[in-house]
């Protein structure tokens, strides 16, 4: 038995799925061929990822597959408790409902270990941490896991750097086919999505200034600009820095940036990037969001540290005053904002990430026991495959290499 908010949205959660479904064309047509074939027979699976439409999918797609699946949410405010009273309702073992306390995320977790996991599937690597940290009796038993975002990889690398990685896991969040699509596309649509559900400003004739030039920075800051606003990037890394001026963004410290900013959106990974000396400074009715997976990057202490009073003023939107009379308008309490106020990526762009979850885990399923501990790269073959059962969902077809082209690219022979 799992717990959820509330049964009674089963059937509004159920719809959203379904719609989720007619958008991920790739991940259905696996469902498709490992139904059949029960291709994860008997595999016991402990999940902790986002609890959405798309999530869903996957979760029915492991089942269809013939998996034994507990699932919770990675994020205590990204669970929408519709789609988890579906998938209850399905028969789905699932701990998790928007709102949750530090203590009940974590016990949530705990409940998911409690199937005795083979594999497990991370974002933000929660539940790899609790394994290794709190339940280390589960890990006889486990073979193998995967880690779907920048962060829990960062996390997991630091472990396998210290000896301190017990089981497998393979880096979904590095395969092309889901850091160059949902961390761009879908990151860049979905977190200007939650801002303007959040607040219902108008972007053009802005200045958003976005933190972090990575996958998601790349698209929030196209997006951002395709809205009119004019985009501001702070970095921390030249490469990317020069890379962001070169696309015809402001490049500046966020010292000067927090000066003129009106929209702040951060994409980090990283902690403290906006603070209260940041917070000093800002204009009047300054917006701060966050993108990045832990609610770390704007500094949620420090503002409540500084400011006199603040009140809900709509929906996951909390208004700060400061000392001085100025207001900030903090968004879904500095945590992930396109999943926290809006609905997170869109099934398009899951639909890859998550046939590559799928693949990794029915490769995971197979060879997990015959992998030293460590992070793993998909093979490119997975890749590819992925990208060419979306192009074909697309009706989009591609040229081949000729044999005498093949023999050209691979030869030194040929020159002017
Ligand atoms: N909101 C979502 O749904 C979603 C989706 C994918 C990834 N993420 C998360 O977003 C974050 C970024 O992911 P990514 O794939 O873009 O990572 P990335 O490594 O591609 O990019 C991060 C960028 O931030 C820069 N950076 C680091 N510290 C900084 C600082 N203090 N100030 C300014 N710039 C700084 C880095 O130099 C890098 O260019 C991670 O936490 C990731 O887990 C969230």
């Amino acid at each position: 038995m799992g717990k959820i908010r509330d049964p009674s949205l089963a059937d509004s959660g159920r719809k959203k799925i379904e719609w989720a479904e007619s958008r991920m064309p790739v991940l259905m047509r696996l469902r498709k061929s490992h139904s059949s074939e029960k291709t994860l027979s008997g595999v016991r699976i402990a999940g902790c990822l986002h609890v959405t439409k798309e999530t869903a999918v996957l979760v029915e797609t492991f089942k269809a597959a013939g998996a034994e699946v507990s699932w919770c949410g990675c994020n205590p405010l990204s669970t929408q408790d519709d789609v988890a009273a579906a998938l209850d309702a399905a028969g789905v073992e699932i701990f998790a409902w928007r709102g949750l306390s530090p203590e009940e995320y974590y016990w949530c977790i705990e409940q998911t270990l409690k199937i005795g996991p083979k594999l497990t599937l991370d974002d933000g690597a929660d539940l790899i941490f609790t394994v290794h940290t709190k339940h280390p009796e589960y890990l006889s038993h486990i073979e193998g896991g995967t880690e779907e975002t920048t962060t829990g990889i960062h996390r997991i690398r630091s472990m396998a750097k210290e000896g301190k990685l017990r089981y497998p896991i393979v880096a979904v969040n590095d395969a092309e086919t889901k850091s160059d699509f949902d961390n761009v596309y879908g990151t860049g649509q979905s977190a200007i999505d939650g801002v303007i559900r959040a607040t219902n400003v108008l972007f053009a004739g802005k200045n958003v200034v976005i933190s972090g030039f990575g996958h998601c920075g790349r698209g929030l800051a196209s997006r951002a600009r395709g809205l009119g606003a004019n985009v501001i990037v702070t970095e921390v890394d030249p490469i990317k820095a020069l890379k962001a001026r070169m696309e015809g963004f402001e490049v500046m410290k966020m010292s000067e940036a927090s000066r003129i900013g009106d929209i702040f959106i951060s994409a980090t990974g990283c902690k403290d990037v906006i603070t209260k000396d940041h917070f000093a400074v800002m204009k009047d009715g300054a917006i701060l969001a966050n993108a990045g997976h832990f609610n770390v990057e704007v500094s949620v202490s420090d503002l409540e540290n500084i400011a006199r009073g603040s009140r809900e003023i709509r929906p996951d939107n909390r208004e700060y005053t400061l000392q001085d009379g100025r207001r900030l308008y903090l968004l879904a309490e500095g945590r992930l904002v396109n999943l926290a106020a809006a609905e997170g990526h869109p099934s398009e762009v899951m639909d890859m990430s998550f046939a590559n979850q799928f693949l990794s885990i029915l490769r995971l399923a197979k060879e997990g026991k015959n992998l030293k501990p460590d992070v793993y790269e998909i093979p490119r073959s997975q890749d590819e495959q992925v990208a060419r059962l979306k192009l074909e969902s697309m009706g989009i077809s591609i040229d081949e290499l000729t044999k005498e082209q093949q023999h050209y690219l691979s030869s030194w022979g040929e020159g002017t």
